[in-house]
Parts: structure tokens; sequence; C-alpha cells
């Protein structure tokens, strides 16, 4: 660390001393490129240029993924029609950035989209930067924005800061129409002319941003006053070798794996709770036992061998992915599982080392919310961090990132932090949504929450929304179940009538959260037993003005006092009443949803400006 922090320090000196008659040109750009924090131009919108790859980013889905963007603000700006086509290697595409200026210290001040990954088996800085972000960043540059993570000692599971290198026009540049510097990676086929009539730019223009002296795999700025429309494929492969096909076979082992994943959960916490007693070689001890496991398996023959081949790679994955917690470490972080460290149900807050997590007790039923949160990571979903047995007791504990401020709920109808204002408000519709979206529409197969309300989602320190609690969900396709779970206000009627299972009883529940966004109203009345979506009927019938003063009267009273804008409330409130169709199949898709969401939102591109306190989220 020390050497490569010399390094660069002189790295900076040599570029500044060397270039330093054309400051402009001046960047260092192995670690990054410099920005003024002063220039009132960061944070901006912007976009960088991305080559669809094989074999992982054939498809929009893994590249949204991996920039934490929808598909559709990729599809968008692309010129691609249809967001859920798959695409063919070097398939261009804008891929948007929010772009910020970060000190990190004083000598290194770089402008950069901060993305976060989680570590894969065989992830290293240099494969992420290279293969997934096509050179978009540098190691170097991941190093200097990680400083506590230790790059030769990467494990799976570990969140790391990716820099995606970006830059905001300044008032100059914006003047002279150059809305966007969008991020290109020069190819050693390139030149740059040809990369300005790609972007319809100037090659003055392009060397008078970047200098003269680009190298093959540079990232580069091209300036811009729009971006250039992609001519995209006519038509796209006709059988793709990738998702297409395999689909069926991947629900058909979802489901197979889904029967089988808990038999083997058990089996491996009883070998676990064996190999607790070795304490050292923990690792390799477990691989034996997984050996032994796939041996006992492939034994019983059934020709269902490839099968769980697969069901030990996910399940080895999961243990991989996730600490094992000591039984004595959560009673000390709580006290012995004391009242005062509850916070609801069964979820206790404790701290170990030093680092505060949510720990859930639950008897054995843990199976099904493990077996979902191995396949999903998003940041809108609350994190596991890892899991407990307790060998006494069979109890099994789950452990989550702590989220600071606590649930929706308790914000919207507790009334004892202050009233949230609409930004605020539809910042964190915007993010559930792009949560349920994720496990809708990039989970294999398909997870349904069950259980969207407003105190399953969480607010952390920067009230962005995370969805918490898939104890109750399922994955699978549409199904039919007997016993009906769920909460009362937030049921969607085909679900409580026939047991019907599907997304679109979660984009029912979400509509309910929309209306307590906009109403500040509990879903259902505490008093009557009135559930708030059946006050909504005909609210948007009749005239323009008859459906404002309508929603007016309905809605939370504070929201007016702040002089929100009631066009948003409005376009919002008719997101709510077609979440809310009695028809499941008249309701809109996540994809719609957090499509819509976002357009009716002008605010939508700061959303990610960073630092909000929470005075500022609280309506005056
Ligand atoms: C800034 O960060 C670099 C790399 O992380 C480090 O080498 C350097 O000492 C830091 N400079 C200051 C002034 O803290
Ligand atoms: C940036 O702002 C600080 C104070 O906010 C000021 O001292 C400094 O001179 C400014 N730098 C530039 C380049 O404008
Ligand atoms: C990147 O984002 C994460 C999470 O939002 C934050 O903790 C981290 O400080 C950010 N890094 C930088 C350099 O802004
Ligand atoms: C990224 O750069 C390295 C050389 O620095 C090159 O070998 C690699 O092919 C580049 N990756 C892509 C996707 O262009
Ligand atoms: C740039 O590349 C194009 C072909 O890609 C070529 O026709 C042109 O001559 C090159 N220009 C320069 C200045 O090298
Ligand atoms: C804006 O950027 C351009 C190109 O990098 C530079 O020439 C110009 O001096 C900058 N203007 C200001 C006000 O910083
Ligand atoms: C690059 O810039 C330098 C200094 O501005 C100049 O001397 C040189 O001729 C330029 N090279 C090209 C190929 O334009
Ligand atoms: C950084 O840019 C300079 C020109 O601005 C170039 O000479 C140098 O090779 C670049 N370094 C890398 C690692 O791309
Ligand atoms: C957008 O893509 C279509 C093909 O998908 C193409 O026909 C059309 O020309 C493209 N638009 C532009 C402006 O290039």
């Amino acid at each position: 660390m020390k050497y490569l922090s010399f390094s660069s320090l002189l790295f900076i000196f040599l570029c500044y001393h060397h270039f330093g008659d054309h400051a402009v040109q001046a960047q260092p750009n192995i670690t990054g490129y410099t920005c003024t924090p002063n220039q009132t131009t960061y944070p901006c919108q912007t976009y960088a240029f991305y080559r669809a790859a094989a074999p992982d980013f054939l498809d929009l889905a893994s590249i949204a993924d991996l920039f934490s963007v929808s598909r559709r603000l990729i599809a968008e700006p692309s010129n691609i029609s249809s967001p859920s086509s798959p695409l063919i290697p070097n398939q261009p595409l804008f891929v948007p950035l929010t772009c910020g200026c970060n000190t990190l210290n004083a000598s290194n001040i770089i402008s950069f989209a901060n993305l976060s990954v989680r570590i894969k088996s065989g992830d290293t800085f240099y494969h992420v930067s290279t293969v997934y972000f096509q050179n978009l960043t540098t190691y170097q540059s991941v190093e200097i924005v990680n400083p506590t993570i230790v790059p030769t000692k990467l494990e799976v599971g570990d969140i790391v800061y990716f820099p995606i290198f970006c830059k905001c026009p300044n008032q100059t540049q914006l003047q002279n129409q150059v809305n966007y510097l969008v991020s290109y990676v020069l190819q050693p086929s390139d030149n740059l002319s040809s990369v300005a009539s790609t972007f319809g730019a100037q090659t003055q223009d392009i060397i008078d941003v970047n200098g003269n002296n680009s190298q093959p795999f540079d990232t580069i700025f091209v300036p811009v006053a729009r971006l250039p429309q992609l001519t995209q494929p006519a038509v796209a492969p006709s059988v793709p070798p990738g998702p297409g096909n395999t689909e069926r076979r991947g629900v058909n082992t979802g489901l197979a794996i889904g029967l089988a994943i808990c038999g083997v959960l058990l089996l491996l916490i009883g070998g676990m709770l064996i190999y607790r007693e070795f304490s050292s070689k923990r690792r390799r001890k477990m691989e034996i036992e997984c050996e032994k496991q796939k041996l006992q398996y492939n034994k019983r023959g059934n020709g269902l061998k490839d099968m769980e081949v697969n069901l030990m790679a996910d399940v080895s994955d999961c243990l991989d992915k996730y600490r094992l917690f000591k039984i004595e470490d959560l009673r000390e972080a709580t006290d012995g599982f004391s009242q005062d460290f509850l916070i609801q149900g069964s979820v206790y807050k404790g701290s170990i080392n030093g680092e505060v997590y949510a720990i859930k007790m639950m008897k054995w039923n843990a199976c099904e919310e493990l077996k979902i949160l191995q396949k999903v990571n998003h940041g809108n979903l609350v994190r596991l961090e890892g899991f407990c047995i307790d060998p006494e007791d069979g109890n099994c504990y789950l452990i989550y990132e702590y989220i600071e401020n606590g649930s929706l709920h308790s914000w919207l109808h507790e009334n004892r932090n202050g009233k949230l204002n609409w930004t605020t408000r539809l910042r964190i519709a915007v993010d559930v949504a792009n949560g349920l979206q994720y496990i809708h529409e990039h989970t294999q197969p398909r997870v349904v929450h069950k259980d969207i309300k407003s105190s399953n989602i969480l607010l952390d320190s920067n009230m962005r929304a995370k969805i918490a609690n898939f104890g109750l969900a399922k994955s699978g396709c549409n199904a039919i179940t007997m016993h009906i779970v769920g909460t009362q206000g937030y049921i969607a009627p085909e679900y409580l009538a026939d047991g019907v299972v599907s997304t679109k009883m979660d984009i029912f529940s979400f509509g309910v959260v929309l209306l307590e966004l906009i109403s500040g109203k509990e879903a259902i009345n505490e008093e009557d037993g009135k559930v708030l979506w059946a006050s909504v009927d005909g609210i948007l019938e009749g005239s323009e003005e008859r459906k404002v003063r309508r929603v007016k009267e309905w809605m939370d009273g504070v929201l007016l006092q702040d002089s929100c804008s009631m066009e948003s409330v409005m376009s919002v409130m008719s997101i709510a009443i077609a979440c809310l169709h009695r028809d499941p199949s008249k309701r809109p898709s996540m994809v719609d949803i957090v499509y819509a969401l976002s357009k009716s939102d002008e605010l939508f591109f700061d959303i990610s400006e960073d630092g909000s306190s929470p005075r500022q989220v609280i309506a005056r």
C-alpha cells in the first residue's frame, strides 16, 4: 500500500511536471482524472460508451446490474426498442452515469461515478476493471478509492467501489453547447478522427479536452451537444445461444434446487455442527464435507447428476459468500437477546467487532429466506451478511446489515422524526421500485416478495430505501398457495381469493405503499378497519380540475404546505391507481413503473446526488 501510494503521488507529480505547460490536458489518467471541487456543474448525469461482450454481458439486464441502473435507462439512449432482447458482441451502448467530483484527499481530487460491485469468485481489481468495465477505470484507481481493502486478499462477497471515469462539462463548455463529455475507451483500431466522426464531434474539440497523446485503452472524453443516435443491428441473432435456450432449463433447475436445497442445507448444517468441533482449518474441512456430500448425492444416481452438481455449486457459493457467526458473539452483542436490543418482531440490533448488525432469530424456516437472499444482490435490498446456527436449540439466525433510519412506516405514521418532503418520498418510491424490478426481472427464477409494506421498507443514513424481510418470499413461477400469508391492507384481492402467487401481487402492494407516501395514511385504518386502497376508488375520474381537487383533499396536508409539484403528485397517483387494478393482468410491470416514476420525476437525475442530510429530507 505504502509503495503504491508513493508511486501514485510520484506519478501525479511527474504528470503535472511533464505536461505543466498545457494545464488542461495534464491529468493523471492512471489513478483518475482530476476535477475542481468548486466547479458548480458537479455532479452531473453523463454517459459511458460500452460494448456488449461475451460471455457475461450479452443482455441489458446484466449490464444494467453492473452499472446499477435500469435496463430502460440504457435502452433509451442506445436506440434499442426492446430492453429484453439479447445483444450481440460489440453492440454499442450508452450507459448512464452519475458523475461526481470526489475529494479523496488533498492530492487526489478526481471525478468518477462510484459503482459498487460484490466480488464473485475469481474477481480481481484488474479483472473487473479491464473486463467487466472494459477499462473505464483502472485497478490503480480502484486501490485509491478502496484504501481499506487489500487487493490480494479479496474475498467472495466483499463490496468494492469502482470509480468509473467521467467528467462534467464546465460553465464555458456548457455555454458552447457541450452538454456531455461522454466517457469512451480508445480502441487499438481507433484514431481520434474516427472517434470524432462516430460521435459527430470535431477532432480538434476532442484534442482540446484530452490532449493529443491518448493511448489505446485510455479513457477519453468526447464533447457532444447531444448523444449521437446509435445504429443498432437490424435483427438480433434469431436463437440466442445463451438466455433464450437455457431459460426453461433454468426455471426447472431453479425449482428443483428450491425443493432440494432445504434438505441439503439441513445436511450441511449438520456437517457444520460436526466440523465446528475442529476449529482451525475451516475452509479445508468444509470442502471435504462438501465433497463427501457430493459423492453421496451422486451415488444415488437418478440421472439428476447435473442438477446436483449445480446445487452443490449453489450452496457452497452461498456458504462462501456469507460469514458464519458464532452464537456466543450474537449473545454478547445483544446481551443475551434482551428486550433492550429488540428492534421489532424477532429482530435485534447488535454490534460485533465494532460493526452494527440486525440479527433476526428464526426457527428452522430460515431456508427459504437464505435460498432467496443468496440469489439477490442489489443496492435497494437489505444485504444478508451471514448466519448462525445455535447447536443447542437448533435456532437459526440471519445477520443483516443494520439500516440506520428505521422503517418507512415509522417515518410516515409514527411522526417521531418529522414529516418527509415530497422529493424524499418520490426518491423512496423509485428506490423500492428499483429493488422490486430487480427481484422480478433479474433473478432466475423470479422472486415474489409477497409482503411489500411500509414496515418492510427501511431507510439508510441517506434516506435511500431498501427492501427488507424476505421471510415470506417465494421463488418460482406462478403458483397457488393454500395458506394465505401477508399483511392486511396490502394483500392483492386475487391472492386473498384464490391464493394466486405472481409478481403482480407485489405490484398491488407497491401501489398501496405509493398511496401511503402520497396520503401519509396507514394502509388500514385502525378505527374502522377500512383499507386505504378502497378510499381512492374513482378519485381519478372526471375533469382534470376535479381530479386535482379530489387528490388535494385526500393527500397529506404536509405536502401541500411544502408546496410540492402537484403535477408530480398526480402522476404518481395515476401510477398507484394502475398498480391497484383489480385484474392482475392489467397492472403494469415493475419495468414500466420504474420508467414512469423516473419520467414523472424531473428530479430523477438529481437523485444520486449524495449527502442529503436528514434535515433536508423533512418538510418544513
Ligand atoms: C492521498 O492519498 C494517497 C493515496 O491514497 C496517499 O498516498 C497520500 O499520502 C494522500 N495524501 C495526503 C495529503 O493525505
Ligand atoms: C474554491 O473555493 C474555495 C473556498 O470555497 C476557495 O478558497 C478557492 O480559491 C476556490 N478555488 C477555485 C479554483 O475557485
Ligand atoms: C462510494 O459509495 C459508497 C456507498 O454509497 C460510499 O460509502 C463511499 O464513500 C463512496 N466512495 C466515494 C469515494 O465517494
Ligand atoms: C483493457 O486494457 C488492457 C490493456 O491495458 C487490454 O489488454 C484489454 O484487452 C482491455 N480490455 C478491453 C475490454 O478492451
Ligand atoms: C483514422 O482511421 C480511419 C479508418 O478507421 C482512416 O481512414 C484514417 O485515415 C485514419 N486517420 C488518421 C489521421 O490516421
Ligand atoms: C472549461 O474546460 C475547458 C476545456 O477543458 C478549458 O479550456 C476551460 O478553461 C475551462 N473553463 C473554466 C471556466 O474552467
Ligand atoms: C501534439 O501537441 C503538441 C504540443 O501541443 C504538438 O507539438 C504536436 O505537434 C501535436 N501532435 C499532433 C500529432 O498533433
Ligand atoms: C496518460 O495520458 C498521457 C497524455 O495525456 C499519455 O502520454 C499517457 O501515456 C497516459 N497514460 C496512460 C497510462 O494511459
Ligand atoms: C435506430 O435503430 C434502428 C434499428 O434498430 C435504425 O434503423 C435507425 O436508423 C436508428 N436510428 C438512428 C437515428 O440511427
